[in-house]
């Protein structure tokens, strides 16, 4: 067995914390908490054979794309119940336009949107239910700007957990509010923003007893982390040269940073790519704090931006996000909704759909390439986090006329009409 620990991770602190606690802040300085383990030992490629073996086995925890990997998150206690409902096992797909377009590079996507609430936090959800499960919890929370929501009340449902969700009043869209509702949340509407919804949440949960599940849980983020494990196996263990992640709240970035540094310290590989985090340019703090060398991030009171899941203006974790780029020589990207709305249209020309928020980071691409901080010919994931079912409402507002003419056609229920009107939008000559 393996042993797990929370530890703060200022440097002028770093203390592991009280074992019987989960909490979401160090009890010494407040600063962001970190599971640390010490790993059994472990030889990398009889590691991996097992991993692969895992595939073709029918048991739910070696289903899922989380657990399957589940050395490398090794938290359970004998006896632990694991709250899952076959997340992961997300597809790589290459692409020809979005490449062409964004570099030219050799861009392939790591699509989340393929999971069972449609977001890549049903990888952090699976782990920090299971945890919470483990610890008894009855109530779990979240403020979300919609994806976690949904994430956290499928499997608060799925556990037999209470859950209550706080989001910005009218700042998520349909899909995710709908998703939260069917599996029975209690939804919260408070605020503008999500930092609002956020900062009250946390205010009220010890009143409530609510055990928190944004990414400050340290176990949320053991869970993300696993995608950069199957996402490696998927390329035969050759790690890219850059892999590319929106950034919100800054939870997604940490994990990946963190699953690549433990993978390298358990030699599962030899170089680390670069982590690279795009922001909308509405909702930019990360990206305004790293470019002016400041040390402090100074939060953006109004964060505005179409892709609603990315607008935020306060990080919670970004010391984690900053770290992460340290480590791994990366950087951060800003771009505005019109880029995102490009990438996103050339996205679905190699026919992948997603949410805004994850089309950024093929526009990030595109722009840093032309900079010359990206090379031509790059070999580079991007992370689309989100489904393209998660925001139709955004896909309908920007049709233009001339797009909604040439592809919706409304006719009378006659033969004839319908032979008209197709030649026309056919080209085929009457
Ligand atoms: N992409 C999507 C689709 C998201 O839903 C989020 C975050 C992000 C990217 C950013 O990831 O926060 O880890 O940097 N959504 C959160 C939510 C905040 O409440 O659903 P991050």
């Amino acid at each position: 067995m393996s042993t797990a620990y929370l530890q703060c991770i200022e440097e002028r602190c770093g203390r592991p914390q009280d074992p019987k606690k989960d909490l979401q802040a160090c009890a010494f300085c407040g600063g962001l908490l970190e599971v640390k383990y010490e790993f059994e030992e472990f030889n990398p490629e009889e590691m991996r054979r097992a991993w692969h073996q895992r595939r073709l086995s029918g048991e739910p925890i070696d289903r899922s794309g989380v657990w399957r990997f589940r050395e490398l998150i090794p938290f359970l206690e004998p006896g632990d119940r694991i709250i899952s409902l076959s997340e992961g096992s997300t597809p790589l797909v290459g692409t020809r336009r979005a490449g062409w377009w964004a570099g030219p590079v050799h861009l392939t996507i790591k699509h989340q949107g393929n999971n069972p609430t449609g977001s890549f936090k049903d990888l952090g959800m699976t782990a920090c239910i299971t945890r919470a499960a483990s610890r008894g919890v009855r109530r779990v929370g979240c403020a979300s700007t919609g994806n976690t929501s949904a994430s956290m009340a499928a499997y608060a449902a799925r556990a037999g957990m209470k859950a209550l969700l706080f989001v910005p009043y009218r700042q998520i869209s349909a899909a995710k509010l709908a998703q939260a509702l069917d599996y029975g949340a209690l939804v919260v509407e408070v605020g503008d923003t999500f930092d609002e919804a956020f900062r009250l949440l946390r205010e009220i949960a010890p009143e409530l007893d609510l055990y928190l599940v944004n990414s400050l849980n340290p176990f949320r983020i053991e869970g993300q982390k696993t995608i950069v494990a199957e996402m490696l196996e998927q390329r035969a263990w050759r790690p890219p040269d850059y892999i590319v992640v929106p950034g919100g709240n800054l939870g997604n970035s940490s994990a990946i940073g963190k699953g690549l540094r433990e993978l390298k310290e358990l030699g599962l590989i030899e170089k680390v790519p670069r982590v690279v985090v795009v922001q909308a340019a509405g909702a930019n703090p990360f990206y305004q704090m790293m470019t002016s060398g400041a040390n402090e991030l100074t939060p953006v009171e109004r964060p505005d931006t179409q892709a609603t899941a990315i607008r935020i203006g306060h990080p919670a974790n970004w010391k984690k996000a900053q770290r992460v780029l340290e480590w791994t020589g990366g950087f951060v990207e800003c771009v505005t909704d019109e880029e995102i709305f490009e990438a996103k249209a050339m996205l679905a020309e190699d026919g992948v759909g997603c949410e805004p928020a994850s089309a950024s980071t093929v526009a990030g691409v595109r722009k840093l390439v032309r900079a010359g901080r990206i090379p031509w010919h790059a070999d580079i994931v991007c992370v689309l986090t989100g489904n393209q079912l998660k925001d139709t409402e955004y896909i309908m507002r920007h049709r233009s006329e001339s797009q909604e003419s040439r592809q919706r056609l409304r006719v009378e229920p006659d033969l004839d009409a319908l032979r008209k009107a197709l030649d026309v939008a056919l080209g085929v000559p009457a």
